[in-house]
């Protein structure tokens, strides 16, 4: 295998590309699926019956409105509603019309990576809500979590939907909330959705979808290879294959090589053998129970304060707040 001479890249996704199909096994990271195609392929996943998350998480929503939005403003005159990872905000658009219904004095700020999205975001809630104040921030979590911690006296709620965190093994999830904890104050509040364990088949369902749209969102990390970092994937030769563990609720996705094969990567000065049914590890989609998302928040020094779940507890929402317990 030719090595790159330089260790010089100019993205990071040249250098993960570059890691991770030099690595043994081979494997490449989830977040780069969401490229324009991308959104739009998980838009379509959103939209598939085997895709039961967002239906969940939707009758979540729309059947504890009230009890939510009461959690949220209940105590205070004011708040600010803050959503990681906002997307369409199809979901969120529920607590705002209940929010705003009641004449709550709130500020929601839709955080998301892509600008694009903000902007559809932006007019469909003024379309819709026009009412509700939107300040959309571009931008990774953490960073713009940070403008948003100087926003202090007025109290936090951080909305992280549709299990996202689900893309994280446990210790970067233990990170990722640590992370949250240390921007809340002690009135804040965190509330998140985790997919919860159920029938493995309806999980590898989920993920296998018949019509192949979730084989097309794996394969777009190689389309995105092929075209940001001159490499010549044939997506043909890869096999979409997911398995699931019921013992680790851990959903993996893979891509497979059907045949042996050569693929360059001219940006990255490097060519890559694969042997015949050799893997590419893609993405893992964890599900939860209430034992592990209980463990998750210990560790990461949050406090559950409740959940809600839909009619066939497939999925939950929970509510976090800062576990000062230990302190004196
Ligand atoms: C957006 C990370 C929640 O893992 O369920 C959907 C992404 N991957 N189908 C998930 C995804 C394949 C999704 N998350």
């Amino acid at each position: 295998m030719q090595q790159k001479t330089t260790a010089v890249f100019e993205s990071q996704f040249e250098e993960e590309v570059y890691e991770g199909l030099t690595a043994f096994p081979k494997h490449l990271s989830s977040k780069y699926f969401y490229d324009a195609k991308g959104d739009a392929l998980f838009q379509d996943i959103m939209n598939m019956p085997e895709y039961y998350l967002t239906n969940s998480e939707y009758e979540v929503l729309a059947t504890h409105t009230e009890a939510i939005c009461d959690l949220f403003s209940r105590g205070v005159d004011k708040f600010n509603l803050i959503e990681l990872g906002a997307g369409d905000g199809k979901k969120t658009k529920i607590l705002l019309k209940h929010l705003s219904q009641k004449g709550e004095n709130f500020t929601y700020f839709p955080i998301d990576i892509s600008q694009n999205v903000l902007n559809q975001l932006e007019q469909s809630i003024q379309k819709e809500i026009p009412e509700v104040s939107v300040e959309p921030l571009q931008g990774t979590y953490f960073e713009t979590l940070k403008t948003i911690e100087t926003l202090n006296g007025v109290r936090k709620v951080i909305l992280f939907l549709g299990s996202n965190i689900g893309n994280l093994l446990h210790p970067q999830a233990i990170a990722f909330l640590k992370n949250i904890e240390e921007s809340l104050a002690e009135d804040d509040i965190l509330f998140m959705g985790f997919d919860q364990k159920k029938h493995p088949q309806t999980i590898l369902d989920a993920y296998n979808d018949k019509t192949g749209i979730t084989a097309a969102f794996n394969k777009n990390i190689l389309t995105r290879i092929n075209r940001e970092l001159g490499g010549d994937f044939n997506l043909d030769l890869f096999l979409h294959w997911e398995v699931y563990d019921p013992e680790t609720g851990t959903a993996k996705s893979y891509l497979v090589a059907k045949e042996p094969q050569t693929v360059t990567i001219e940006k990255l000065d490097l060519q890559i053998d694969f042997n015949a049914w050799e893997t590419i590890h893609t993405e893992i989609s964890q599900k939860y129970d209430d034992n592990v998302v209980s463990w998750l928040a210990k560790e990461a020094g949050l406090r559950m304060i409740t959940e809600f779940s839909d009619t066939k507890k497939r999925y939950k929402n929970y509510v976090f707040k800062k576990d000062n317990s230990n302190q004196v």
